[in-house]
């Protein structure tokens, strides 16, 4: 795999590390509902050990995958980990019984998730963790990340968090969170048709933040659009290899993490940094979202 496949290099701002902008997201690793193990506990390794082998030094996980379950098949299958391996973490909330999604933003809650990824994962500090805000189900939405925010500034202090991120946030609250502490990347939902977050990147970029979008592929509802199909078959590549390229050219500081639980698709993703969209059918794929949103139902 050459580097040129994963997309080049990029380095999170202020920090040392550098990764492919083409990586992996590993929540589909756990079971149905991001609950409980893998379908397939051999497979879940396989796929890791896969992506290591390709090249790929950038794995976007969770604690609350599984729970548990995410972090500790990346351990069992990667650890002792290889020098340059970022691993990205988010918390936030914690699993109810029968799967639910519990926020949890008290100072201790946030402590004790840092010290379950910790453990889980096997390592003495985390690379980068984003702190997810959850002030509505739909997406982004206003509200204070000041006190979570600072918890997770002071476990950095300690010594146990390496970098901080957002997640699931709007402009001001990445602005507001700069005021305490700098942040290195924003994992927002963005993809060829919902692109709600357009002007969000455009300012991300100007500062060298990296936008990560998740869903690039459309996350539990696949993207389904006949203009993508058409070009995809034009420029003989899947619509789902098209889609993750089309993210590459959107920004210079877009950094992607697919999220796969199949070596086939995993070897399709990490493709796809090689695909060159012609002028005029990126035209047409920008067209897509709009065409999402003229047929979205008008409230
Ligand atoms: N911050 C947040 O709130 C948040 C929320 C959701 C996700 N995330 C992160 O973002 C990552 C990516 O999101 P995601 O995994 O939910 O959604 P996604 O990457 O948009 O889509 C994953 C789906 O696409 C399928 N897929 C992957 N590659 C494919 C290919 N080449 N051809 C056809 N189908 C393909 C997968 O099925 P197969 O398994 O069959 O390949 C899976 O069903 C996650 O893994 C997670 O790390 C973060």
């Amino acid at each position: 795999m050459t580097e040129a496949n994963l997309g080049g290099r990029y380095t999170f701002p202020g920090t040392n590390l550098t990764v492919h902008r083409i990586g992996y997201g590993a929540m589909q690793l756990a079971g149905p509902g991001v609950f409980g193990p893998p379908k397939d506990h051999a497979a879940a390794l396989a796929v890791l050990r896969a992506a290591l082998k390709a090249g790929v030094d950038h794995i976007d996980t969770s604690d609350f995958y599984g729970p548990h379950v995410v972090n500790q098949v990346i351990k069992e299958a990667l650890h002792p980990y290889p020098k340059g391996l970022v691993l990205v973490t988010k918390v936030s909330c914690v699993r109810g019984p029968k799967g639910e999604w519990i926020p949890a933003f008290s100072r201790e809650e946030l402590t004790a998730a840092v010290h379950s990824n910790l453990k889980n994962l096997g390592v003495d500090a985390l690379d980068i963790v984003n702190l997810r805000a959850m002030f509505s189900i739909h997406g982004p939405a206003e509200g204070s990340l000041e006190e979570p925010f600072t918890v997770l500034a002071d476990l950095q202090r300690q010594g146990l968090i390496k970098h901080l991120g957002l997640s699931n946030v709007t402009s001001k609250q990445v602005a507001d969170a700069r005021k305490i502490a700098p942040v290195v990347c924003v994992q927002n939902l963005y993809n060829l048709a919902h692109r709600e977050d357009d002007a969000l990147i455009d300012e991300l970029a100007r500062d060298h933040i990296a936008y990560v979008p998740f869903f690039p592929l459309g996350g539990f509802t696949p993207l389904q659009s006949s203009t993508l199909s058409d070009v995809a078959t034009r420029l003989e590549v899947t619509p789902m290899q098209l889609a993750q390229a089309w993210l590459l050219h959107r920004a210079p500081n877009m950094l992607l993490i697919p999220g796969t639980s199949s070596v086939k698709h995993l070897e399709e993703n990490l493709a796809i940094g090689s695909i060159k969209i012609p002028p005029q059918a990126l035209q047409e794929l920008d067209g897509i979202a709009a065409s999402a949103k003229a047929a979205a139902p008008q409230h």
